[in-house]
């Protein structure tokens, strides 16, 4: 197999003023999107042997409208369907231009989950540990959202920590003196919270030193239940967040980190495809009745 072609067509500036995703605003923009995507897919559609697609977890409205794509296609082409789990596709944006390596421990820091998982197989990954709360990309967007700084956070946050002193603020490390293997991340985003309100108005320095502090106490938080979680020196770090910088040095300190490239690190089409892929070899097809949106499942 060989990744042919692949195209992102991002819809994050569109919802910065919003300092999150709006779901009415993210359906019309699908809907423009995929038969432009469409198009510049035509050349392909004569050779395509199954079409794979994303049906959860995730946003209810754009599920549905990438699935009703996906049934359109397989009853043109008559070819087979393919569902496919987003969490799995973030553990296969590892393999998209290289052989599925398991088993695997796994971070995953997405804008809706936080987790460590144990892959066997793909069709055999265990849960380890989870958020109680918020996520770890999310508090970065609340963070961001709270300085009034856009949408996504992520990536504003990193930008500004580079310029930050992460020693002014002693936030805390969540769940630090716990057992527990899980994560959270609301405590954090309220201590954040008060000192911006102490400080407002806030300069540009205020910004970028509150920005490095809380992502150095996220980044810890993750670092330190991971190496409660994971025995082996091994790694696996994958979903929209592993693509911070920042979180990947200080884990390779730590483990012998996998990541994949940054453009694969946040959601895109290619991953969805690279679990097709290997479902189509094991004949793992949807009937078309069976294939249905269902947002709210994790890995069932
Ligand atoms: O995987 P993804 O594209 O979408 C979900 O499945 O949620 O992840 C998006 C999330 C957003 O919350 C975004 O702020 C976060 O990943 N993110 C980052 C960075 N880049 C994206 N978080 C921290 N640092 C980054 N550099
Ligand atoms: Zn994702």
């Amino acid at each position: 197999y060989k990744l042919l072609f692949h195209k992102k067509i991002s819809q994050e500036l569109s919802h910065t003023p919003y300092g999150g995703v709006v779901p009415e605003l993210a359906s019309r923009l699908h809907a423009k999107a995929l038969p432009k995507i469409l198009e510049e897919v035509k050349e392909f559609l004569p050779h395509i042997k199954a079409v794979a697609v994303t049906t959860h977890p995730g946003l209810s409205v754009t599920l549905l409208e990438g699935v009703m794509m996906a049934k359109a296609l397989h009853l043109a082409l008559d070819i087979p369907l393919i569902g496919v789990n987003h969490l799995v596709g973030h553990i296969y944006s590892l393999f998209i231009e290289k052989e599925v390596l398991f088993p695997l421990d796994v971070l995953l820091v997405s804008g809706g989950h936080t987790m460590i998982l144990k892959a066997k197989d793909l069709e055999e990954i265990e849960l380890i540990a989870s958020t109680l709360d918020d996520s770890f990309g999310e508090s970065f967007d609340k963070v961001a959202k709270m300085m009034g700084l856009g949408y996504p956070g992520g990536p504003i946050i990193e930008k500004l920590a580079q310029e930050g002193d992460s020693e002014r603020f002693k936030f805390p490390i969540p769940l630090k003196n716990s057992k527990k293997l899980a994560f959270s991340f609301s405590g954090l985003k309220n201590a954040v919270r008060l000192k911006i309100e102490e400080l407002s108005p806030l300069s540009y320095q205020d910004k970028c030193d509150i920005s490095a502090s809380f992502q150095k106490s996220a980044i810890e938080h993750l670092l330190q239940k991971s190496k409660k979680a994971v025995a082996s020196k091994k790694l696996a770090i994958v979903g929209g967040a592993s693509a911070n910088l920042k979180l990947r040095e200080r884990f390779k300190e730590e483990f012998d980190i996998l990541t994949t490239k940054l453009e694969f690190c946040s959601d895109n089409a290619a991953m969805i495809g690279r679990v097709g892929v290997e479902l189509y070899k094991r004949g793992r097809f949807t009937p078309l009745e069976e294939l249905k949106a269902t947002p709210k499942n994790g890995f069932t």
